[in-house]
């Protein structure tokens, strides 16, 4: 059986979500100059292709234009309204208890607390506006799970100091964590540092202008520190605090038993995933990524206590999200599947979604089982779900038959991995419970909800709320604590 107090929720961000992006004193984002824009768009090869001409991330290579620093008004930018959120969170809370959650995982929005990130004082709107949000969280007993940094760069911090290549900003970072610790106190108690860690690349996310693997490596020691900071401040302040990671779970299979595929896939978890978990969870970085930064000549700026605070500042558990598996491959002419920041060799034992990610429920049991028997961590699944477009029938109805199969999948795997493996997990957040942005397309018709929301590719729409028919299936699978499934 699950545990008794598993927290069954969705999950959303706040940038894909919130909207009111000029509201209550909020200052900007970098994620409020990202256009929306299709697939083929977005999607370019990252640096990490230069020892492996197969795996490529796409983010830091995106062209140019989605990352105006200042808005054109004739352009749309999705988060600017996304989906209301802002002024809809008494509707969307209460749906959310009408579905039956436990728990609803959910980020700040870094400026709406310090508009330009580098403030001595708060923005006390944002301030009350998350607190009214906890409130309508807890008065249904819904347990607020947050997310301190969901892809969140305040532009000011990009423009002005390279954001995390500047050392100054884990200081920015960690006032903004003390004033959230402080205020919410009492409120919420489960927190995660940086939402997928091991996914951060360029200017959206890292705040760098100009990526080269020494500025990569750097940004993300210092978000290392910033990380083991937050979790010694949270406790510090709180010692009922969870403060976990969140790591993109690229769970990779080798093509084929050819030692050179096996090795290839080896690496290449290391590089994608383990590294972050490794340091986020051990408290040091490990032998291979030692080597692997001296092979490339990377030369971290450290401080004299830097080992020392990664020591002190091991996360309590680990989040991760969970979408896909990949293949690695030797192989230079292999077919591509795309995935949750990855692109790899095809599967052929696997379906894969409109938006050509691998559906492989099986892997969601090996990912738990890999990071439970490696970290001894407790775990949670915040993020799991099918993008896909639904279609409104006349009469309101959406019948998302295809939502709820995946959804039925994964949860059964997840349950053999606690009930046949014995593995320790807390809760099962599903990914955008109610429609979102996208975050790599920048698209709305790219739905991963149980609740439908009335807007388009291009911000038009009414904004309504309907429940698909996945909403009453969810409601009956928490109800039942996952027996009806
Ligand atoms: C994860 C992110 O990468 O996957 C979310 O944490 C994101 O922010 C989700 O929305 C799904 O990806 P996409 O590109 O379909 O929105």
């Amino acid at each position: 059986m699950l545990k008794e107090n598993f927290l069954w929720g969705g999950a959303i961000a706040a940038n894909q979500f919130e909207g009111g992006y000029n509201e209550g004193g909020r200052g900007l984002a970098t994620s409020d100059t990202k256009t929306n824009g299709s697939l083929t768009r977005k999607r370019k090869h990252s640096f990490l292709d230069e020892h492996n001409q197969i795996i490529y991330l796409h983010e830091s290579e995106w062209i140019s234009h989605q990352y105006q620093a200042v808005i054109d008004q004739d352009i749309y930018y999705p988060s600017h309204k996304a989906v209301d959120f802002y002024h809809c969170y008494k509707e969307d809370i209460a749906l959310m208890a009408e579905m039956g959650f436990k728990c609803f995982r959910m980020s700040i929005s870094w400026t709406r607390i310090f508009p330009q990130g580098n403030e001595e004082k708060p923005n006390e709107e944002g301030l009350k506006f998350y607190d009214q949000v906890f409130d309508e969280c807890l008065k249904y007993g819904i347990e607020p799970v947050v997310t301190i940094n969901h892809f969140d760069m305040p532009i000011y911090l990009a423009q002005h100091q390279d954001g995390w290549l500047s050392r100054q900003t884990i200081d920015c970072h960690l006032r903004y964590c003390q004033t959230l610790f402080e205020r919410y106190k009492g409120k919420v108690k489960y927190w995660m540092t940086f939402n997928e860690i091991n996914l951060l690349r360029g200017y959206a996310t890292l705040g760098i202008h100009e990526m080269t693997p020494q500025k990569y490596y750097q940004a993300l020691h210092h978000i290392f520190i910033a990380s083991a900071l937050t979790v010694q401040l949270g406790h510090q302040i709180d010692k009922n605090n969870q403060i976990g990671m969140m790591l993109a779970n690229i769970l990779t299979y080798p093509e084929s038993c050819n030692p050179q595929d096996v090795a290839l896939e080896l690496n290449v978890s290391r590089r994608l995933k383990y590294l972050f978990a490794d340091v986020q969870c051990r408290g040091y970085y490990p032998s291979y990524a030692l080597k692997l930064m001296e092979k490339e000549n990377i030369q971290l700026v450290k401080e004299e206590s830097d080992d020392q605070i990664l020591k002190n500042g091991c996360v309590d558990y680990i989040g991760f999200s969970y979408y896909n598996s990949g293949v690695v491959t030797t192989r230079e002419d292999a077919g591509m599947a795309l995935g949750n920041g990855v692109q790899m060799a095809h599967n052929p034992y696997l379906k894969e979604s409109a938006w050509k990610w691998p559906i492989d429920p099986i892997g969601l049991r090996i990912s738990l089982n890999l990071l439970w028997d490696r970290y001894q961590k407790p775990l949670f699944i915040v993020e799991n779900g099918l993008g896909a477009e639904d279609h409104v029938e006349e009469d309101g109805s959406i019948h998302d038959d295809y939502r709820i199969d995946y959804m039925r999948d994964h949860i059964i795997e997840m349950k053999k991995a606690v009930e046949e493996d014995g593995v320790d997990l807390i809760g099962y957040t599903p990914w955008g419970c109610i429609d979102l942005v996208s975050a790599g397309t920048g698209e709305m018709k790219k739905r991963y909800g149980m609740i439908y929301v009335d807007m388009d590719d291009e911000g038009k729409g009414t904004l309504k709320r309907m429940k698909k028919d996945s909403f009453y299936w969810y409601q009956k699978v928490i109800q039942s604590h996952g027996e009806e499934l």
